[in-house]
Parts: C-alpha cells; sequence; structure tokens
C-alpha cells in the first residue's frame, strides 16, 4: 500500500508557527511519526511540503500513477482554492482532509473547506494525531476496497 501525504504552505514553518495552536514537533518529527506508524501498519508513506498551489496540484496528478491514497493539509489553500478541489476530484484515488487544529473553533473564514465535499473525510484538532488518525482512516478505506 503506498500513500502519498500532503503538507501546504507555512506547515514548513511548524515547531516555531504558533505553537499554541499547531504544537511544538516539527514537520519532520511529524513526518517521521507517521513513517513509523505506516510502516507498522504494511503502508509506505511519502512526504511533500509545498507553498505553491500548482506543485501541489501537480503532486495530486502524479500520485494517481503510484500510490493507492492521498492525506492532504492543505493549510490556507482549504479555505480557497477550487483548483485543489478540481485535482482531488480528478484524480479519483481516496483522499483524507487533515488539520492540526480545530478549524470550527478558529475564525469564521476557516470554518470553510473548498475540498471537504470531495475528500472521503475529514480529521481536524487532534494537533499531530491527526495525521495518524487520517492516515488509519485511508489504509482501512483501502483495505476495503481489496477485501
Ligand atoms: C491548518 C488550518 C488552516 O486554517 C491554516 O491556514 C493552516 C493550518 C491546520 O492544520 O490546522 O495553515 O490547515
Amino acid at each position: 500500500m503506498k500513500v502519498l501525504m500532503l503538507h501546504g504552505p507555512n506547515l514548513n514553518l511548524l515547531g516555531t508557527r504558533e505553537p499554541g495552536v499547531y504544537g511544538n514537533l516539527t514537520l519532520d518529527e511529524i513526518n517521521q511519526r507517521v513513517f513509523e506508524f505506516g510502516r507498522e501498519m504494511d503502508a509506505e508513506v511519502r512526504f511533500l511540503q509545498s507553498n505553491h498551489e500548482g506543485e501541489l496540484i501537480d503532486a495530486l496528478h502524479d500520485a494517481r500513477k503510484w500510490s493507492d491514497g492521498v492525506i492532504i493539509n492543505p493549510g490556507g489553500f482549504t479555505h480557497t482554492s477550487v483548483a485543489l478541489r478540481d485535482a482531488i476530484s480528478a484524480i479519483g484515488i481516496p483522499v483524507v482532509e487533515v488539520h492540526l487544529s480545530n478549524v470550527y473553533a478558529r475564525e469564521e473564514f476557516r470554518h470553510r473547506s473548498m475540498i471537504s465535499a470531495v475528500c472521503r473525510g475529514k480529521i481536524s484538532g487532534f494537533g499531530w494525531r491527526s495525521y495518524i488518525l487520517g492516515l488509519q482512516a485511508l489504509i482501512g478505506i483501502l483495505k476495503d476496497q481489496t477485501a
């Protein structure tokens, strides 16, 4: 089982970026924990972070060729990007939306996600564990597909 984990803009700053909201772990530390969890579950997880919308879209297109599913935290693009939503619709593999913070406990503009309706589900508010929970859900979906 192969999974792409995509991190959007500003998530490269985790560890120092608003730790009260996003926690103290760096992106590398989170990726390491996710990688280990994936290994225990027989899933190979590859990671990409980009601050550029087009690069995230290219990675989604590419994921169709080699991966079984995608976990995505689109950062601020969550709330704005029709192009990201269209890319998720287009690739036809399961995508799970993940956020570190509870977006519903924050500013109103974060309550709207452009991508939720085209994702299989969404996990928000559990800090770095949101990624683990998202991966667990995706692996479950993929196992059901092959059962
Ligand atoms: C975020 C929530 C977004 O609203 C914000 O723009 C981010 C991070 C999260 O993981 O909680 O960059 O996606």
